[in-house]
Order: C-alpha cells, then sequence, then structure tokens
C-alpha cells in the first residue's frame, strides 16, 4: 500500500534519481508567434510532405506498385501509371483508433502488414503502402503506437514490439508489467511511484501537474526509449526529455522517410452542453478537438481554428517562453487520460483507477483546489482566441483527455483537414463496439455525426451506414469495406458551406479495417481482448500480430475462392489511386471495377 508521507520520505532518500531538468522558461524569439489562425497546416508541415512527395514517395510506390504486381493479379493501366507519375502520386492517411493495447497491437499488426520491410507482406501485395504514406494518426492505445513507432525512429513492428535486442535502452514495450501498478511488492511499487513522482518534479515547479503527468510518466516506460525489462525500476530517466518537437531531428525525420505524426485529444469542458454520442461517454459531439502534431498543437475546427508551437507548449504570452513541456508521453497520454471517467463516479473511484497516482500527485505537489486532478492540463495558448465561438477561451487551463471520449474512437478529422489533401485514408479501427472487444462501425457513425456539426473547412467525410445495425446486416464489420467509392468530384454546390471561389472537396476514400470478427479458419480469437488488460506475454502478443495480419491482408471471402480473397492487395491498390484516378480523368476498369463491386459500400 502506498502512502503519501513515505512517498515524499522516499522523495528525500532517493534524490539521486536522475531525471531531465524538464521543462524551463526562456526570452521567447524575436519572431516568436504564439498563435496561428486559420484551418490550414503550418508551414513546416507543408515543407514536411512536400519533402516527403518529392524525395521519398516516388520510391516508396513504385516499390508498393512492384509488390502488388507480384501477386501476379492484372492491374488496370491507369494504376501503375498514376504510381508512377511523380505529380499524380496519392496523399495516404493512416489512422489507429483507441482501445488500450488492443489497439496499439491492432494497429501495430496493420502497419506490419503495410510494411515493405516485411516479406510476407510484400508478397500479398500489401507491403510497401507504409513507406509511402503521407500521414499517421492515432488516438488513445492507437497515439501509444504512433509515439513509440516515431520515437523510435522508425523500426520495424516486429523491433518496435519486441526490441531488437541490441538497442541499449529501447527493449520493446515490456508488458510484462502493469502500467500503473509495476508490481505486487509493496517496495518496488514505492519505489516506482517515488520515480515517477520525481520525474514530474521540475515540472511542478512551473506547471500545474495532475495524473495526466505521471500517466505519461508510467507509459514512457513501455512506448518510449529509456527503460530495459531488467532496468525496470533503475534510478535512470526513463525516457523523461524525449519531447515531440524534438522528434524531427531523428535520421528518418530528417530523410522525410516517416509518416507525418498526429495524436488527438478532447477538451473536459464544463461549458459545453450537447448530446452525448451513444457510448461516447463523457464528450458531446460539438466540442472542439485537439490535435498534436510534430510541429503544432492545434485545433482546426472552426469555433476556434487556432494552433501554437509544438516546441513552446506551456507558453502563454510572447515574452517568457517555455520549452520542454511537450514531452512526447504526455502528449500520448493525454490522448489515453480517461481517467475522468473514473472520476464520474467519485474521487475514490479515480484514486482506485489511477492506483492512487491521482492523490500521491496531489499530496507531493499540492496543487489549487479548482484544478481538475483527472485530466492533462495545459496553460491555455488560445486565451481570449474567438471568445464568441470557443467554449474555454477564458479559462487558463485547458484540461485535455482522451480522444476519444466523443465517440469518434478513430482519429479520422486530422485526415479531413483539407489542407492535408488526403487522398484516401486506411482506417484502423479496434474500439470494443460490442462488449466482446469488437469494432461495430461506431467510430465511423460518431464521425458521420459530428460532422454534420463541424463541416465548414473539412473536407466531406463519405456517408456509412447511420447505424450500427446498418453495418452488421451487410457484415461490414468483419471484412474489409470502402466508403466513398463514388463520390463526387470537387463541385461547386449552393447549399455547402463553400462557395463559388472555394468548391466543395470531394470525401477522402475510406478502406475501413476492422477488428470485427474472429478468425476465419475457426482457430480461437486472439485480437478481442479487453481494454483493460494491461499485461501481455511475448506469445500473446505474438499472436495478434500474426491475427492482425491476417486481417489486413486477406480481404473479403471470395464465392468459390476460399477463406482469402487473392486479389485483396489489388483491390486496396485501386483504392489508394480512387482519387487520382478521378484527377486524370481515367475510367475505373478492370480488376478495379470488381474490386469495387465487392467492397464498395454505397448506402
Ligand atoms: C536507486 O538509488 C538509490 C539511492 O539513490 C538506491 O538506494 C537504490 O538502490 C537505487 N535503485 C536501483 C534499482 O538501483
Ligand atoms: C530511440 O532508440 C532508437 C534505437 O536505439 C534510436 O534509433 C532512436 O534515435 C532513439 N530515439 C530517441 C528519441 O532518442
Ligand atoms: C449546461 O446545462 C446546465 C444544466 O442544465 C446549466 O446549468 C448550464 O448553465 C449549461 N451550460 C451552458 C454553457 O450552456
Ligand atoms: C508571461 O508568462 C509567464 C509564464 O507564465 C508569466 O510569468 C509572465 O508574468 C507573463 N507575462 C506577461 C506580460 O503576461
Ligand atoms: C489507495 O489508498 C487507499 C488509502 O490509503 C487504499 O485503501 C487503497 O487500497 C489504495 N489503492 C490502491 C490502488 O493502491
Ligand atoms: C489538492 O491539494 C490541495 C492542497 O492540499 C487541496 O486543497 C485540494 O482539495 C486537493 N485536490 C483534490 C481533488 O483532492
Ligand atoms: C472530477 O470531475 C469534476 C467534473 O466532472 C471536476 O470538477 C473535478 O475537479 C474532478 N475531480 C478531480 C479529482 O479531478
Ligand atoms: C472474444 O470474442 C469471443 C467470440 O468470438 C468471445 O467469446 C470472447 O469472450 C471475446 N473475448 C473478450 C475478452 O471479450
Ligand atoms: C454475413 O455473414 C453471415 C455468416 O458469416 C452469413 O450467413 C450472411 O449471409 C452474411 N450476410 C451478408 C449480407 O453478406
Ligand atoms: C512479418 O510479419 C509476420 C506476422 O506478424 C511476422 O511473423 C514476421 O516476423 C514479420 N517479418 C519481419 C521481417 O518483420
Amino acid at each position: 500500500m502506498l502512502h503519501a508521507a513515505r512517498v515524499l520520505c522516499l522523495l528525500v532518500l532517493l534524490g539521486a534519481a536522475t531525471a531531465s531538468s524538464g521543462p524551463s522558461f526562456h526570452r521567447c524569439p524575436a519572431d516568436f508567434k504564439l498563435v496561428r489562425r486559420g484551418q490550414t497546416i503550418s508551414a513546416s508541415e507543408a515543407r514536411y510532405t512536400e519533402q516527403k512527395r518529392k524525395h521519398v514517395l516516388p520510391d516508396a510506390f513504385k516499390t508498393y506498385l512492384k509488390n502488388v504486381k507480384g501477386t501476379g493479379v492484372k492491374l488496370p493501366k491507369y494504376v501503375e501509371q498514376i504510381l508512377q507519375t511523380k505529380s499524380e502520386l496519392p496523399t495516404v492517411g493512416i489512422s489507429v483508433s483507441g482501445g488500450g493495447y488492443r489497439a496499439a497491437l491492432f494497429g501495430a499488426g496493420v502497419l506490419n502488414a503495410l510494411d515493405a520491410r516485411n516479406s510476407s507482406a510484400a508478397k500479398t501485395g500489401t507491403g510497401g503502402l507504409l513507406q509511402a504514406t503521407t500521414h499517421l494518426a492515432g488516438l488513445s492505445g492507437g497515439s501509444w503506437l504512433v509515439t513509440s513507432l516515431a520515437q523510435a525512429n522508425f523500426p520495424t513492428i516486429q523491433h518496435l514490439v519486441f526490441g531488437d535486442g541490441k538497442s541499449k535502452d529501447f527493449a520493446g514495450w515490456i508488458p510484462s508489467r502493469d502500467i500503473w501498478t509495476v508490481s505486487t511488492d509493496p517496495a518496488e511499487q514505492a519505489i516506482f511511484a517515488h520515480q515517477v513522482l520525481h520525474e514530474i518534479a521540475a515540472k511542478a515547479k512551473h506547471f500545474p501537474v495532475s495524473v495526466g503527468d505521471a500517466w505519461g510518466r508510467a507509459l514512457a516506460r513501455h512506448f518510449t526509449n529509456g527503460t530495459t525489462e531488467s532496468g525496470f525500476l533503475a534510478n535512470t530517466s526513463h525516457g523523461s526529455g524525449i519531447l515531440f518537437s524534438d522528434l524531427v531531428k531523428l535520421p528518418t525525420f530528417a530523410s522525410h522517410q516517416q509518416p507525418f505524426p498526429i495524436m488527438v485529444a478532447n477538451i473536459a469542458s464544463e461549458h459545453i452542453n450537447g448530446t452525448l454520442f451513444p457510448g461516447g461517454n463523457f464528450v458531446p459531439l460539438n466540442s472542439p478537438m485537439f490535435e498534436f502534431n510534430l510541429f503544432e498543437m492545434s485545433c482546426f475546427d472552426d469555433v476556434l481554428a487556432a494552433h501554437t508551437p509544438m516546441k513552446y507548449l506551456g507558453t502563454t504570452n510572447r515574452s517568457l517562453c517555455a520549452t520542454g513541456f511537450d514531452e512526447a508521453m504526455f502528449l500520448s497520454g493525454t490522448s489515453s487520460n480517461l481517467w475522468n471517467e473514473a472520476n464520474a463516479t467519485s474521487p475514490e473511484v479515480l484514486a482506485a483507477g489511477t492506483a492512487n497516482f491521482s492523490v500521491l500527485v496531489n499530496s507531493t505537489y499540492p496543487q489549487s483546489p479548482s484544478l481538475r486532478l483527472d485530466s492533462s492540463n495545459y496553460p491555455n495558448p488560445f486565451h481570449g482566441v474567438a471568445p464568441e465561438t470557443f467554449s474555454d477561451s477564458h479559462e487558463t487551463i485547458l484540461s485535455l483527455i482522451d480522444g476519444g471520449e466523443d465517440g469518434q474512437i478513430m482519429p479520422l478529422q486530422p485526415m479531413l483537414v483539407e489542407d492535408r489533401k488526403v487522398d484516401v485514408i486506411i482506417a484502423v479501427d479496434a474500439p470494443n463496439d460490442d462488449g466482446n472487444n469488437y469494432a461495430r462501425g461506431a467510430s465511423l457513425i460518431a464521425t458521420q455525426e459530428r460532422m454534420k456539426i463541424f463541416q465548414r473547412g473539412l473536407a466531406p467525410f463519405p456517408a456509412v451506414p447511420a447505424s450500427l445495425d446498418g453495418f452488421a446486416a451487410q457484415n461490414l464489420t468483419s471484412r474489409p469495406t470502402f466508403f466513398g467509392c463514388n463520390a463526387p468530384s470537387p463541385h461547386h454546390s449552393p447549399s455547402s458551406p463553400y462557395n463559388n471561389h472555394h468548391p466543395t472537396p470531394s470525401p477522402p476514400l475510406v478502406v475501413y479495417i476492422p477488428n470485427g470478427a474472429p478468425p476465419r479458419d475457426g482457430s480461437p480469437p486472439l485480437t478481442n481482448t479487453s481494454t483493460f488488460q494491461s499485461t501481455y506475454t511475448a506469445g500473446e502478443m505474438q499472436g495478434m500480430l500474426a491475427q492482425t495480419f491476417d486481417v489486413a491482408t486477406q480481404g473479403a471471402v471470395v464465392r468459390g475462392g476460399g477463406l482469402r480473397d487473392r486479389e485483396w492487395g489489388a483491390c486496396l491498390a485501386c483504392a489508394v489511386v480512387e482519387r487520382a484516378r478521378a484527377r486524370v480523368r481515367a475510367k475505373r476498369s478492370g480488376v478495379c471495377e470488381t474490386c469495387f463491386a465487392r467492397y464498395c459500400w454505397e448506402g
């Protein structure tokens, strides 16, 4: 059992433990801009994707095309032409849902199936798409994957999840230890608690701290560099000080090989009343959403439409600038902070759910009684911005929480930012929609509903069934499904929020890859583990990765074709080039016609 007094005492005794120096304040640079307004992306992001398009995508799509052709399925000429023409290359985004470790592992399994470096993936004609992907968004458990992959310098999934056995400070996800309760030995657990509290000491000097900070530190031991299995309780910094804004310096970012990483969070606002999406428990759909990307923390919703530099997160004016606030795992911990749900009943439930870290943080670093301890707290860089439409404009603190709490468990909205010009979203969905820890389409429905509220300045979202029954009736979660196949080309419409100078863009095509059914061959299902299962054996993880590999590479059951669709690789390629096909005004033909008949949902 942990007591604050004991931990405080340990803090004094074990003062020698290492931690980063934490955030600090400096005079702001001369050209510092705290807030950028509008619904466009940053110049830095534009430069990153432009460089990637120029120097990485041509070869990446060449390799991908070679793999698709390697399956022996004959492709229409336009598919090959598009994938070999620099100016026509499609913009691909991948969105990985929440759902704890299950979602992180399912997402990892799908990325593995799209990775050119995996020879089995290359053989099925899906490998190579990951290298050709421009944006990668993650939410909650999906954000653990995104952060982990980005900060580890884009290793293969096998190396990411299990470690490569060589790296001294990254040993894989170490899922043998629970995230909050790392040991049943009270002395060991006390050492862990002490270390976590110690690691946030420097931050606590300048900023409010809450359970969100402890959560970030606890997660860092699994998903960022700095912890090994044997050194789990060692007095090292456990990756504190790995900043999101610094990742751009890693070799695979410097060479633009990595997809542009994005994470999503919701706001816990006391000023928003609205309809809760069924199953989206705490945040109404009319709440603005926030994203963390390599360069900015952004809100692309028209009610705020504002951005602040990632590197200077924690800053609220233009004279004194904070740096070091944007610790990668604090941000990912924000995207996965659902501890406010535990507090919905009472602070005692919150304390129990967080192994008392909500209490320990506050007793070690006493906070203002008005501070929420259940959320991840950010000094509000948007103070005074959009006071008419942004609910929390007058708040000094933004209390941010799990990005899926509005019911949108997949981070699709970042891919609908018009300026990103995403042609196709690989929508990787592993929530618990049905009590059996399978996806049933709820996330897509939530985004469809939200897009009725937040439309201006975002690309349209393709139509999806209006209800879970609609998904079930057509088995849309037991195989991949394409949405938006026959969407209109960019057009002028008097009823749209766009005008004549700015035609309504086409929606991206959505390739939905759900974790929605047990294996077809009747083997025991491994991918629908509970969201709250927080320890795994290496065998369980390998089993999940293997079954997910099948989900992402087998396609649909084809009449007379057995359990796998041997054309799936080609079908995926048809979806990938579909918007580019419309741009070059080619006619859909050949295998792409049969693929679309098989995989498209058209209402
Ligand atoms: C951590 O440091 C303290 C002294 O500062 C020491 O007593 C303790 O044994 C160390 N723990 C480990 C696992 O090395
Ligand atoms: C994390 O470790 C990997 C493998 O050793 C290394 O390539 C990468 O640069 C490290 N990342 C950071 C942020 O230090
Ligand atoms: C939200 O609803 C509550 C209860 O009906 C009401 O007291 C409060 O003023 C409303 N807040 C806003 C921002 O509309
Ligand atoms: C700017 O922010 C810093 C840090 O929060 C604060 O100490 C300082 O008083 C602020 N300055 C102004 C002019 O508001
Ligand atoms: C939290 O602290 C209370 C009171 O000390 C204790 O009863 C409870 O078991 C603790 N919970 C956990 C998860 O450690
Ligand atoms: C946090 O600590 C402060 C100072 O001791 C106290 O006033 C406040 O009530 C505490 N907050 C919670 C939620 O317990
Ligand atoms: C629990 O949630 C309420 C709002 O729902 C909030 O006011 C309160 O600060 C939270 N408690 C803690 C301990 O964070
Ligand atoms: C996984 O799905 C099977 C049905 O396919 C169900 O029996 C089992 O309880 C599910 N497991 C979990 C942890 O939900
Ligand atoms: C859905 O799947 C079930 C069982 O696999 C099958 O019996 C049914 O015909 C399928 N329905 C449709 C519309 O494909
Ligand atoms: C490719 O993926 C499969 C399925 O997860 C895995 O067993 C295999 O080790 C991977 N190969 C490489 C080279 O990563």
